[in-house]
């Protein structure tokens, strides 16, 4: 449960309704992450309303973007429509999703829910991987339980990300301190608009 009486699902799909232009998370992180990168085939796990998915296309990556909250599908899809973008989108839950043929980059940003569902999603992004793929999970980290009034195992840090990646050859594992992380208004800047991430950048060996 992400808030008592309704499933994380619901809360997802609650939330796009009721934003259904904002972006939920400004991402400072995936241009300069992935520029280094041959493009390829992408997958966007836990896609929202396909901010990343559409960064990446726009770049020239094949996407696909996978999230289980229907409105959050009907928003990237209608977005990628409207960009004219090679984006295509699926109603799923990431930790059991089975795919079709391994990708080249799998993004996970903000989109890992807390405790042992974390680890199911974290899973099968491995499982969907290429040989050879890279994998990019951001996250809030645990420090932010402290502004934001979180029990501390809700978030992640570098290790326990990369505790869940056996076998995989890790380049980035790192605590990353945005000071513009929120535009002003934004709810989760009550402490102000800096917030912590934790940034893990791995791939499966070829
Ligand atoms: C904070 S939003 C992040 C959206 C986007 N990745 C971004 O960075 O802007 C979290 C998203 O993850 C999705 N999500 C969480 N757990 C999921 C799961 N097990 N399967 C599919 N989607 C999931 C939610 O529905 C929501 O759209």
């Amino acid at each position: 449960m992400y808030i008592a009486g309704v499933t994380e699902r619901e809360f997802w799909n609650e939330a796009y309704l009721r934003e259904p232009h904002t972006t939920m998370v400004p991402n400072h992180l995936l241009p300069h992450e992935v520029a280094a990168l041959p493009v390829g085939t992408a997958l966007d796990i836990g896609c929202g309303n396909g901010t990343n998915a559409l960064g990446l296309a726009a770049i020239g990556w094949k996407v696909t973007g996978v999230d289980w909250a229907e409105e959050a599908v009907f928003l990237a899809e209608r977005a990628a429509f409207q960009a004219r973008v090679n984006a295509r989108f699926e109603i799923a839950d990431a930790a059991t999703w089975s795919g079709g043929t391994p990708f080249d980059l799998v993004v996970c940003t903000f989109a890992l829910p807390a405790g042992g569902a974390g680890a199911s999603v974290i899973r099968n992004t491995r499982r969907l991987l290429a040989p050879g793929g890279t994998v990019l999970i951001a996250e809030w980290d645990r420090s932010m339980s402290q502004p934001w009034n979180f029990r501390p195992c809700e978030l992640y840090d570098p290790a326990t990300i990369v505790s869940m990646l056996p076998d995989m050859e890790v380049h980035t594992a790192e605590v990353r301190h945005i000071p513009e992380m929120f535009v002003a208004g934004d709810p989760r800047a009550a402490h102000g608009s800096w917030a912590n991430v934790t940034v893990v950048k791995a791939s499966r060996p070829a």
